[in-house]
Protein backbone atom coordinates (compact mmCIF):
# COMPACT_ATOMS: atom_id res chain seq x y z
CA UNK A 1 0.00 0.00 0.00
CA UNK A 2 1.45 3.73 -0.78
CA UNK A 3 0.01 6.48 1.29
CA UNK A 4 0.82 9.73 -0.05
CA UNK A 5 1.23 12.80 2.17
CA UNK A 6 1.37 16.13 -0.02
CA UNK A 7 0.70 20.23 1.25
CA UNK A 8 2.37 23.62 2.22
CA UNK A 9 6.11 24.11 3.37
CA UNK A 10 5.39 23.32 7.32
CA UNK A 11 2.19 21.96 7.74
CA UNK A 12 3.02 18.92 9.57
CA UNK A 13 2.98 16.48 6.44
CA UNK A 14 6.08 14.46 8.25
CA UNK A 15 5.02 14.48 11.50
CA UNK A 16 1.63 12.78 10.26
CA UNK A 17 3.55 10.75 7.83
CA UNK A 18 5.85 9.63 10.14
CA UNK A 19 2.91 8.54 12.49
CA UNK A 20 0.93 6.92 10.26
CA UNK A 21 3.88 4.64 9.31
CA UNK A 22 4.94 3.57 13.09
CA UNK A 23 0.58 3.39 13.56
CA UNK A 24 0.51 0.57 10.39
CA UNK A 25 4.57 -0.31 10.41
CA UNK A 26 5.10 1.16 6.49
CA UNK A 27 8.36 2.28 5.61
CA UNK A 28 8.88 6.18 5.92
CA UNK A 29 10.47 8.28 3.04
CA UNK A 30 11.05 12.04 3.14
CA UNK A 31 11.04 13.19 -0.17
CA UNK A 32 11.55 16.53 0.98
CA UNK A 33 14.74 15.51 2.57
CA UNK A 34 16.20 13.92 -0.45
CA UNK A 35 15.20 17.61 -2.89
CA UNK A 36 16.90 19.44 0.33
CA UNK A 37 20.06 17.24 0.20
CA UNK A 38 20.32 17.43 -3.42
CA UNK A 39 20.54 21.27 -2.63
CA UNK A 40 23.58 21.08 0.40
CA UNK A 41 25.67 19.52 -2.30
CA UNK A 42 25.15 22.34 -4.55
CA UNK A 43 25.80 24.54 -1.97
CA UNK A 44 28.74 22.76 -1.14
CA UNK A 45 30.09 22.27 -4.67
CA UNK A 46 30.03 25.75 -5.82
CA UNK A 47 26.47 25.81 -7.75
CA UNK A 48 26.26 29.50 -7.27
CA UNK A 49 22.69 30.86 -6.03
CA UNK A 50 20.96 32.00 -9.27
CA UNK A 51 22.82 29.21 -11.12
CA UNK A 52 21.38 26.26 -9.88
CA UNK A 53 21.03 24.37 -13.32
CA UNK A 54 24.55 24.31 -12.63
CA UNK A 55 23.48 20.93 -10.46
CA UNK A 56 23.12 18.98 -13.53
CA UNK A 57 26.10 17.69 -14.73
CA UNK A 58 26.93 16.83 -10.97
CA UNK A 59 24.10 14.78 -10.26
CA UNK A 60 25.76 11.48 -10.63
CA UNK A 61 27.84 12.21 -8.06
CA UNK A 62 24.58 12.53 -5.71
CA UNK A 63 23.70 9.15 -3.18
CA UNK A 64 21.22 10.03 -1.07
CA UNK A 65 20.38 6.70 1.12
CA UNK A 66 18.15 6.77 4.33
CA UNK A 67 19.00 5.09 7.65
CA UNK A 68 18.38 5.06 11.49
CA UNK A 69 20.49 6.35 14.25
CA UNK A 70 20.82 4.52 17.69
CA UNK A 71 18.48 5.94 19.02
CA UNK A 72 15.78 4.28 15.72
CA UNK A 73 15.43 7.80 14.46
CA UNK A 74 15.67 8.42 10.47
CA UNK A 75 18.36 9.86 9.42
CA UNK A 76 19.13 11.11 5.65
CA UNK A 77 23.12 10.33 4.23
CA UNK A 78 24.25 12.21 1.68
CA UNK A 79 27.03 10.29 0.01
CA UNK A 80 27.71 8.55 2.94
CA UNK A 81 27.80 11.61 5.74
CA UNK A 82 24.45 12.30 7.93
CA UNK A 83 23.55 15.32 6.89
CA UNK A 84 20.18 15.65 8.52
CA UNK A 85 20.72 18.37 10.58
CA UNK A 86 22.31 20.62 8.11
CA UNK A 87 19.69 20.38 5.51
CA UNK A 88 17.49 22.14 7.85
CA UNK A 89 19.13 24.89 8.45
CA UNK A 90 18.06 28.20 6.83
CA UNK A 91 20.84 28.55 4.20
CA UNK A 92 19.35 24.76 2.52
CA UNK A 93 15.59 26.13 3.05
CA UNK A 94 15.99 29.57 1.04
CA UNK A 95 17.39 27.45 -2.01
CA UNK A 96 15.91 24.30 -1.94
CA UNK A 97 12.84 25.67 -4.30
CA UNK A 98 14.83 27.07 -6.88
CA UNK A 99 16.57 23.49 -7.03
CA UNK A 100 13.59 21.45 -6.93
CA UNK A 101 12.17 23.99 -10.11
CA UNK A 102 14.66 21.70 -12.09
CA UNK A 103 13.45 19.05 -14.21
CA UNK A 104 16.44 16.83 -14.22
CA UNK A 105 16.73 17.46 -10.84
CA UNK A 106 12.70 16.06 -9.98
CA UNK A 107 13.76 12.89 -12.81
CA UNK A 108 16.40 11.89 -11.06
CA UNK A 109 14.67 12.03 -7.45
CA UNK A 110 11.71 10.99 -8.70
CA UNK A 111 13.10 7.59 -9.80
CA UNK A 112 14.51 7.06 -6.56
CA UNK A 113 11.12 7.78 -5.05
CA UNK A 114 9.29 4.87 -7.07
CA UNK A 115 12.28 2.81 -6.54
CA UNK A 116 11.17 2.75 -2.66
CA UNK A 117 7.53 1.15 -3.22
CA UNK A 118 9.02 -2.12 -4.64
CA UNK A 119 10.13 -2.99 -0.88
CA UNK A 120 6.81 -2.77 0.54
CA UNK A 121 4.43 -0.43 2.28
CA UNK A 122 5.45 3.07 2.34
CA UNK A 123 3.99 6.21 3.49
CA UNK A 124 5.54 9.34 1.37
CA UNK A 125 5.46 13.10 1.91
CA UNK A 126 6.09 16.01 -0.42
CA UNK A 127 4.47 18.09 -2.77
CA UNK A 128 3.81 15.70 -5.91
CA UNK A 129 3.21 12.64 -4.23
CA UNK A 130 -0.37 11.77 -5.33
CA UNK A 131 -0.25 13.80 -8.50
CA UNK A 132 3.69 12.62 -10.16
CA UNK A 133 5.10 10.07 -8.26
CA UNK A 134 2.53 7.64 -7.75
CA UNK A 135 -0.96 8.74 -8.92
CA UNK A 136 -1.91 5.07 -8.45
CA UNK A 137 -1.49 5.61 -4.60
CA UNK A 138 -4.51 4.17 -2.29
CA UNK A 139 -4.50 6.74 0.02
CA UNK A 140 -3.55 10.56 -0.83
CA UNK A 141 -3.67 13.31 1.94
CA UNK A 142 -3.82 16.95 1.26
CA UNK A 143 -2.80 18.61 4.38
CA UNK A 144 -2.98 22.06 5.17
CA UNK A 145 -3.41 24.39 7.81
CA UNK A 146 -3.46 28.55 8.02
CA UNK A 147 -0.35 29.89 7.10
CA UNK A 148 0.38 32.08 10.66
CA UNK A 149 0.36 28.37 12.43
CA UNK A 150 2.18 27.09 9.87
CA UNK A 151 5.05 29.66 10.50
CA UNK A 152 5.08 29.81 13.93
CA UNK A 153 5.15 25.76 14.48
CA UNK A 154 8.10 25.91 12.08
CA UNK A 155 9.48 28.43 14.46
CA UNK A 156 9.02 26.74 17.52
CA UNK A 157 11.01 23.79 16.10
CA UNK A 158 13.31 25.95 15.00
CA UNK A 159 14.04 27.56 17.97
CA UNK A 160 14.07 23.86 19.76
CA UNK A 161 16.94 23.26 18.02
CA UNK A 162 19.10 25.98 19.13
CA UNK A 163 18.42 27.67 15.72
CA UNK A 164 19.16 31.53 15.60
CA UNK A 165 15.98 32.64 13.58
CA UNK A 166 13.19 35.26 13.85
CA UNK A 167 9.53 34.96 12.79
CA UNK A 168 9.86 37.28 9.65
CA UNK A 169 12.86 35.48 8.55
CA UNK A 170 10.42 31.73 8.76
CA UNK A 171 7.30 33.47 7.33
CA UNK A 172 8.76 34.86 4.12
CA UNK A 173 10.47 31.21 3.76
CA UNK A 174 7.22 29.64 3.91
CA UNK A 175 5.41 32.48 0.78
CA UNK A 176 8.55 32.69 -1.04
CA UNK A 177 8.55 28.33 -1.10
CA UNK A 178 5.01 28.18 -1.69
CA UNK A 179 4.85 30.50 -4.36
CA UNK A 180 7.95 28.62 -5.83
CA UNK A 181 6.63 25.06 -5.16
CA UNK A 182 2.82 26.06 -6.44
CA UNK A 183 3.64 28.56 -9.84
CA UNK A 184 6.63 26.30 -11.21
CA UNK A 185 6.37 24.43 -14.64
CA UNK A 186 7.44 20.92 -13.49
CA UNK A 187 5.50 18.94 -11.03
CA UNK A 188 3.83 22.07 -9.36
CA UNK A 189 2.25 21.62 -5.95
CA UNK A 190 -1.51 20.72 -6.49
CA UNK A 191 -4.00 18.67 -4.56
CA UNK A 192 -4.64 15.54 -6.52
CA UNK A 193 -8.28 15.36 -7.45
CA UNK A 194 -8.17 11.72 -5.53
CA UNK A 195 -6.55 13.16 -2.42
CA UNK A 196 -8.65 13.96 0.82
CA UNK A 197 -8.22 17.43 2.03
CA UNK A 198 -7.35 17.62 5.59
CA UNK A 199 -7.02 21.35 7.11
CA UNK A 200 -4.81 20.76 10.61
CA UNK A 201 -4.80 23.94 11.89
CA UNK A 202 -7.36 23.15 14.62
CA UNK A 203 -5.90 19.93 15.38
CA UNK A 204 -3.40 18.34 17.24
CA UNK A 205 -0.93 15.25 16.27
CA UNK A 206 -3.09 12.45 17.84
CA UNK A 207 -6.24 13.60 16.32
CA UNK A 208 -4.84 13.85 12.72
CA UNK A 209 -3.46 10.52 13.04
CA UNK A 210 -6.78 9.41 13.74
CA UNK A 211 -8.82 11.26 11.03
CA UNK A 212 -6.32 9.51 8.70
CA UNK A 213 -6.38 5.99 10.46
CA UNK A 214 -9.95 6.27 9.99
CA UNK A 215 -9.61 6.62 6.41
CA UNK A 216 -6.87 3.53 5.82
CA UNK A 217 -9.23 1.03 7.66
CA UNK A 218 -11.96 2.31 5.33
CA UNK A 219 -10.11 1.55 2.10
CA UNK A 220 -8.15 -1.15 3.56
O1 LIG B 1 9.11 19.01 2.66
P1 LIG B 1 10.18 20.09 2.74
O2 LIG B 1 9.62 21.41 3.20
O3 LIG B 1 11.38 19.67 3.52
O4 LIG B 1 10.64 20.26 1.23
C1 LIG B 1 11.61 21.22 0.88
C2 LIG B 1 11.37 21.70 -0.54
O5 LIG B 1 11.61 20.63 -1.46
C3 LIG B 1 9.96 22.19 -0.87
O6 LIG B 1 9.76 23.56 -0.54
C4 LIG B 1 9.90 21.97 -2.37
O7 LIG B 1 10.50 23.02 -3.07
C5 LIG B 1 10.75 20.73 -2.57
N1 LIG B 1 9.98 19.50 -2.72
C6 LIG B 1 9.42 19.22 -3.95
N2 LIG B 1 8.78 18.03 -4.16
C7 LIG B 1 8.67 17.14 -3.18
C8 LIG B 1 9.20 17.42 -1.89
C9 LIG B 1 9.84 18.63 -1.69
O8 LIG B 1 9.50 20.02 -4.87
N3 LIG B 1 8.07 15.97 -3.42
Amino acid sequence: MIIAVDGYSSCGKSTLAKDLAQALDFTYIDSGAMYRAVTLYGLRNGVTVGKEEDIIPLLDNIKITFDKDAEGKQIILLNGEDVSKEIRGMEVSRSVSYYAKIKEVRCFLVAQQRNYAKNGSIVMDGRDIGTVVFPDAELKIFLTANQSIRAQRRYDEMRAKGKDVSMEEILENLRERDYIDENRKESPLRKASDAVVLDNSQLNRQEQLDVVLQKVHEIR
